[in-house]
């Protein structure tokens, strides 16, 4: 920990991400990028990079609190995670995933903990999961000028109803059902759409008809931009990657070196050295080799 204040080092100034610039990337045809991070370092980093969403995803729950599955994250840890980014980050549009059970109630409980996010721990949108049956809830939040990001397809938050996580809108009828859902979300005016879990045609044909861009996860290479979770690109999560997943660095294996080399320096004695000790001014040790002679005599 450095004895500076904390986040003291200076930044680049980036013009910032809004939801307005995110679809005029989409009209001029260019490529969105988004990741997820959950806290200060990892939001500063991706930030950093230039990266153009960043994403506190509920996956939060699997790859920082070790659960199961998403539907396990509460609105106060998403809340807690999404301050912490919003300190981080200068550029990147900060976007809050809205828990299992935050909004499936009804739609006041939905309105009232969107503004939650924006209200209390800075965040400049909200995703939710679902497409048809979601758009009441869309409308209410953007009267309530809470911008939204849909999410269809694989939506994890439905595990149990879907029976497990399987790529969805392989066959016609499911394909349909696909496109009403991105249809609606766009009609409703979402900024964005990720598709999650889906056959990359499927992908290629609601990217072409939705005025909203298309990010997606495991939907192939049509769509107007990508996400992915921070942890799997970097070797984080201790589970077989899915078949999307690309592994850009082995950040285990890096702190596992780290942490022994650590351990061994310190019991080795080698940790820490004398560069990196400090030391008394010279007035104070001399003092001090006063007194420590003076009890010494006294003790004799
Ligand atoms: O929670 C999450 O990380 C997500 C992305 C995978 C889209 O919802």
């Amino acid at each position: 920990m450095s004895l500076t204040s904390f986040n003291a080092s200076a930044r680049e100034p980036r013009r910032k991400v809004t939801t307005l610039s995110i679809l005029e990337k989409k009209q001029r045809h260019e490529r969105l990028t988004c990741l997820t991070a959950y806290d200060y370092a990892s939001a500063r980093l991706v930030d950093e990079c230039g990266i153009d969403m960043i994403l506190v995803g509920d996956s939060l729950s699997q790859v920082v609190l070790g659960q199961d599955n998403t539907m396990a994250v509460t609105v106060e840890e998403m809340l807690h995670h999404t301050r912490a980014v919003r300190r981080a980050v200068q550029s990147a549009l900060v976007i809050a995933d809205m828990p299992y059970g935050s909004y499936q109630v009804n739609d006041d409980q939905g309105v009232a903990n969107g503004i939650r996010f924006v209200k209390e721990s800075g965040a400049e949108a909200v995703k939710l999961e679902g497409g048809e049956k979601r758009i009441g809830l869309v409308h209410r939040l953007l009267d309530a000028e809470v911008p939204v990001m849909g999410h269809i397809g694989l939506t994890p938050q439905s595990l149990h109803t879907m029976g497990g996580y399987k790529v969805q809108g392989k066959s016609l009828p499911a394909v349909e059902q696909l496109m009403r859902d991105a249809v609606a979300l766009d009609r409703a005016g979402v900024f964005s759409i990720v598709l999650e879990g889906i056959p990359r045609e499927v992908a290629a044909m609601i990217t072409a008809e939705v005025k909203a861009p298309t990010i997606g996860i495991g939907a192939g290479p049509e769509c107007d931009g990508q996400v992915l979770v921070f942890h799997d690109i970097l070797n984080l999560t201790f589970s077989p990657p899915a078949k999307f997943v690309r592994q850009y660095a082995d950040a285990a294996a890096l702190v596992r070196g780290a942490v022994s080399a650590f351990k061994t320096d310190v019991e080795t004695g080698a940790y820490p050295s004398e560069a990196e000790s400090y030391h008394l001014p010279k007035e104070t040790q001399g003092a001090l080799a006063e007194i420590t002679e003076r009890k010494r005599a006294m003790k004799r």
